[in-house]
């Protein structure tokens, strides 16, 4: 027997298990999160007999006298605090690691009222933000210590939410105290725990799957297996990945699934999955692109090895080439990146109503989920029922089927709650990832450095199956010419499957990698032409009604010269600086649907913000009462939003593409347009009680290959400039980003979403990397190397807007969520090829201060 106090309260158990499965699994403490159960990540911290420590690598046997603080236990005071605090510093995005660096936060706080910013660094190094950057975090704990210190009451909460102010987003406190459900944190009566059965090898025939001794396991429930499932195949855009792989056919990657198994608990499962007999032929994996394309290749998928192309063609490039005066070539490599998100993927299902299954989520749409499980289940889409619950951050990695559709189909036949949740292990090995990219690029230009022509070649590896690789590919080969004004471009992109890591989408979609190659090729122009890396971007960069490489003519609200200028001193100033400039579209674009839809439900004197848009952690909830604020003058207390729901919210599409913002916040302002002419007309909530008020928004565009001279590929634009600058040893020392996003919708929001964008785009440029070994991933949570606190170097964000008429879209608001990230890489190779004049041509860079 194991005897404990927590939070004040006498509890025993009889069995020893993990600390973290005892609080989470016996007691319900939720705010303890299972983020990585190595001890890596932090956000199952707690306080320990008064010590910060991490509740996954401790056993109730290693307990002695054991008294256990989590923030379910803290005082109302510290709550109150706390809660105000992280709220009204931004310092909350997603919220999963949130519970985890308050506990570090009172550890500090607990001994010293008056911490410096070194410090509180210190007290949180062992908690992994993967969102905010830490810098919110940091001054929501200096200036928690202020109120205890100077005990100060709280304020009363927002009465006012326009547009470009700091209103205190609506999910921060929940979040803050671990109130807040995340899908794990959800139980329900009789769930039971499913887990599938990957693939030994990425490449190999499997002759035969044996579930016989498997089956006679005493937890077991159910296997299934390809022959199991109605229809086999999946995918968000293209169908081309199995469910399960069937006895006879060939795996495409280590991910594979073989088969699924459903037992009572969730420690059963391993032992059932290692009863499971397969009889493989082991093939040769293909592991490169260039091998893949190679003519005697094998065929990973029956359609070819050449997932998809583009060509984009402007102009007479070769012509201009030769009339250029400077040319520069260059070759170019990017690594798969994971996302690494704190919230591993889970999913719950369970029948509902008559042959029909509810399942509670935290993906990045509800509808595309929806969609995909009535697809692979044959059945009609509203049989499915998502819910989805917090999303404890996503980035792009969270587009795709992971675990959701697996425990669809085991609930669908055990007619039983079923819950799949990734190990962090399983999340890292078997999601998608950033596409690594084998680039060439040729940028040429005349004697004063205006730049003529540009060509390029990328090849994106897209691993096993398609996920989002086609419109990647695409967003690297529009956005890679640059925010710059020249019209010679020729671009060819192929996207090639191989028997490696599923590549899909990632915050920059593509432009992350363009990017890295035509900035730094830009670096070596500047040179040839004598004139400084900044001024050879100011002599290019896109004004309003000029036409971009990529054929769109740049709006009124084009701001790229804005965000250049703005930068212009600390560059000037700084021998070390890198600098690098970046454009990103807001919007799916290209011709394809983008639909935004809203629905304000007048109920009880409060208004209900229906919409399905999914919030990952970048604050959907915050623009969306903002958008209703602003437009009705309603008190946020009477706003009220909901959770993305196929029963409750209509189809606003996926959260991608940067473009919930501007098509999503454009449809509630269009539905709060309707309810502002009925409060106009002097009603009051009380007289519109039960009615419905709908909203939607599609964005019009030109699809790619349009005739047109000048298309609209894109609805909008934002702009961006970062500066890097490093010390005399190559460390970071300093960054500051002018971006143009438009109108601010909510000033900490827009600043912790580029300060996390930066922080992540740090972590890409010089500690992250994402091996993969013959088809075989190699790394673990400790070796992703993520970005910790102590080593973000001070942040400043100037936000710039062009003087011309604003975007006439969600009060000219634009996307920021990937823009932020994108010049990241760029800026650093940049500052240390001005430190040491070595030209770095691959990430995460090498020979730094921070990589060998
Ligand atoms: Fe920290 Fe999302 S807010 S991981």
């Amino acid at each position: 027997m194991f005897s404990l106090k927590v939070n004040g309260r006498d509890v025993s158990v009889a069995a020893d298990k993990k600390l973290i499965d005892f609080l989470r699994d016996d007691l319900q403490i939720t705010s303890v999160k299972s983020g990585c159960d190595t001890g890596v990540c932090g956000t199952c911290t707690i306080l320990l007999n008064g010590n910060k420590v991490k509740s996954c690598v401790l056993k109730l046997s290693q307990l002695k006298n054991a008294e256990i603080i989590t923030v379910e236990g803290l005082s109302t005071r510290e709550k109150d605090v706390y809660a105000y605090c992280f709220a009204q510093a931004g310092a909350v995005q997603c919220g999963f690691c949130i519970p985890g660096m308050v506990i570090s936060a009172k550890s500090l706080l607990d001994k010293n009222l008056n911490p410096t910013t070194t410090e509180v660094k210190k007290a949180i190094n062992g908690n992994i933000c993967r969102c905010t950057g830490y810098i919110k975090i940091e001054k929501a704990i200096l200036m928690a210590a202020q109120y205890f210190r100077e005990n100060k009451s709280i304020p009363a909460d927002n009465t006012e939410a326009f547009l470009n102010t700091d209103f205190q987003r609506p999910d921060a406190k929940e979040k803050v105290l671990g109130k807040g459900k995340f899908t794990d944190d959800v139980t329900v009566p009789g769930m039971v725990y499913a887990k599938a059965l990957r693939s030994k090898y990425p490449r190999a025939v499997v002759n035969k799957i044996d579930i016989s001794k498997a089956l006679q396991h005493k937890d077991c429930i159910k296997i299934l297996t390809a022959k199991d499932v109605p229809n086999n195949k999946i995918g968000h855009l293209v169908q081309d990945w199995d469910v399960m792989i069937a006895q006879g056919n060939i795996t495409r990657y280590v991910g594979d699934v073989l088969a699924l198994a459903a037992a009572n608990s969730k420690e059963a499962l391993d032992e059932i999955l290692a009863l499971i007999e397969v009889d493989y032929t082991v093939l040769e994996p293909v592991t490169t692109p260039q091998d893949a394309l190679r003519a005697d290749a094998p065929l990973i998928h029956s359609t070819g090895n050449i997932m998809s192309r583009e060509h984009l063609k402007r102009g007479d490039v070769n012509k201009a080439i030769k009339e250029s005066k400077y040319v520069i070539t260059h070759k170019y490599h990017t690594p798969f990146n994971d996302h690494a998100f704190m919230e591993p993927e889970c999913a719950i299902a369970m029948p509902e109503g008559e042959g029909g299954l509810l399942l509670y989520t935290g993906g990045q749409s509800v509808y595309d989920e929806q969609r995909e499980i009535s697809n692979m289940l044959n059945i009609a889409p509203e049989k499915v029922h998502c819910h989805s619950m917090l999303v404890g951050g996503g980035f792009g990695g969270k587009e795709d089927m992971s675990v959701q559709h697996l425990a669809a189909l085991m609930a669908w036949y055990i007619k039983t709650p079923v819950k799949v949740k990734f190990s962090r292990q399983e999340s890292l090995d078997y999601h998608t990832k950033r596409h690594a990219m084998d680039m060439e690029f040729t940028l040429a230009c005349d004697e004063n450095g205006k730049f003529t022509a540009m060509r390029a070649f990328i090849i994106a590896d897209t691993g096993a199956y398609a996920s989002l690789g086609g419109p990647v590919l695409q967003r690297a080969c529009t956005h890679a010419g640059g925010p710059y004004n020249y019209q010679n471009i020729d671009i060819l992109g192929m996207s090639v499957y191989t028997n490696n890591v599923v590549g899909g989408a990632y915050r920059g979609f593509g432009v992350t990698q363009s990017c890295f190659a035509i900035e730094n090729n830009i670096n070596l122009l500047a040179e040839k032409v004598g004139i400084s890396a900044w001024e050879i971007r100011w002599r290019n960069a896109i004004k309003a009604g000029e036409v971009l490489p990529n054929g769109q003519i740049a709006d009124e609200n084009c701001a790229m010269r804005e965000s250049l200028a703005a930068v212009k001193e600390i560059y000037e100033k700084n021998p070390y600086a890198g600098i690098a400039c970046a454009f990103k579209n807001s919007g799916t674009g290209v011709g394809l649907k983008d639909i935004g839809r809203c629905i304000l439900s007048v109920k009880d004197n409060k208004v209900y913000i229906r919409t399905s848009a999914a919030c990952m952690g970048q604050g959907i909830a915050t623009m969306c009462v903002q958008m209703v604020y602003e437009t009705t003058g309603i008190a946020p207390s009477l706003l009220i939003h909901e959770d993305p729901d196929t029963v409750r919210t209509p189809n606003s599409g996926t959260s991608t593409a940067s473009r919930q913002t501007v098509v999503t916040g454009e449809a509630v302002r269009r539905a709060a347009e309707k309810l502002k002419i009925e409060l106009d007309n002097g009603k009051i909530l009380r007289d519109l009680e039960g009615q419905d008020f709908y909203g939607e928004f599609s964005a019009k565009t030109d699809p790619m290959g349009s005739k047109k001279e000048f298309p609209v590929s894109h609805v909008s634009y934002s702009y961006g400039t970062q500066v890097i600058v490093l010390d005399e040893d190559g460390k970071l020392k300093q960054v500051e980003a002018a971006y143009d996003v438009g109108t601010p919708v909510n000033i900490p929001s827009v600043e912790g979403q580029i300060e996390g964008g930066i922080v992540m785009g740090l972590g890409f440029a010089l500690t992250e990397d994402f091996i993969v070994e013959g088809g075989y991933p190699k790394m673990k949570m400790a070796s992703l190397n993520l970005m910790r606190a102590t080593m973000v170097p001070p942040i400043t964000i100037k936000l710039v807007q062009s003087k011309g008429e604003k975007s006439p879209y969600a009060y000219g608001a634009k996307g920021v969520g990937e823009l932020c990230l994108i010049p990241t890489s760029p800026a650093c190779s940049h500052a240390y090829y001005r430190l040491d004049k070595k030209f770095r041509t691959s990430l995460p860079l090498r020979q730094t201060y921070y990589k060998k």
